[in-house]
């Protein structure tokens, strides 16, 4: 068994914020996740067409935003504009996407650790995954704990490593794959981070006797968190922020 490596303490994520209970990657949904105690946020991050990175989880404005089409073809003054707010609820009208840096500033004025999942717009891979390392690394400079970079895009975390060696990295997967060993290693990644329908304990420990940690998301039932604890699982991503007590 390898000694694991240095993981951030709480064991409960907010999601994209606060899960469902906001506008779900804005400061609205981070300061929500935080009011019920929350002290680790996950959101998903990607750049504006002049490459400054900011909070979507989507390739398309449509879905959060009263803006249309990609995301990427519109410049930071252009995206600072739209309503992220008014889609889910009158409440939040006005909310504006944030950018990571705004996010930086919160999250060490507050004290919430955090977790960028880098989430690039289709073929920009390398250039958002080299950016936000980049800008993780100076935005929390002389920070107590340094957020916890994570992406699908195999591509983004090789440019992320190059760009940034020192910051820890997780590769997330929705699908486990005969050679997740040798994609860590070549990545290296301190930890997995898997969709939680594809973790049995005898899994946990397997990942476990790499030496890696094992996050999990998006898990909304407390019965379901209080088991993957159990099983020695390192991080739970949830949206049921309301439900689900931090800790
Ligand atoms: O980071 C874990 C989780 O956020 C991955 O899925 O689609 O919600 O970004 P998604
Ligand atoms: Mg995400």
């Amino acid at each position: 068994m390898h000694e694991l490596p240095a993981w951030p303490d709480p064991k409960l994520v907010a999601h994209r914020g606060a899960g469902k209970l906001a506008p779900e990657n804005t400061l609205a949904a981070l300061r929500v996740g935080h009011a019920h105690g929350y002290r680790m946020a996950e959101f998903d991050v990607k750049l504006s067409a002049d490459g400054v990175a900011f909070l979507l989880h989507d390739a398309t404005l449509d879905r959060t935003t009263n803006g249309r089409g990609r995301a990427d073809a519109l410049t930071w003054r252009e995206l600072s504009q739209l309503d992220a707010g008014g889609w889910h609820s009158p409440a939040f009208a006005g909310e504006t996407l944030p950018t990571l840096a705004a996010v930086a500033r919160w999250s060490r004025a507050n004290g919430v650790a955090v977790n960028v999942e880098i989430k690039p717009s289709p073929g920009r891979e390398r250039e958002t995954g080299a950016a936000v390392a980049l800008d993780a690394q100076a935005l929390w400079a002389g920070a107590d704990a340094m957020p916890l970079l994570s992406s699908f895009s195999e591509e983004a975390l090789v440019a992320a490593r190059d760009a940034v060696p020192g910051l820890p990295r997780a590769l997330l997967v929705d699908q486990i794959v005969e050679d997740w060993r040798d994609r860590v290693a070549r990545l290296g990644c301190i930890a997995v981070d898997l969709d939680h329908e594809l973790l049995t304990r005898a899994r946990v420990d397997e990942f476990h006797a790499a030496g890696l940690r094992v996050a999990t998301w998006t898990v909304n039932e407390p019965a379901r968190v209080v088991e993957l604890l159990d099983w020695g699982v390192d991080t739970v991503i949830t949206d049921a922020v309301d439900v689900i007590n931090a800790r």
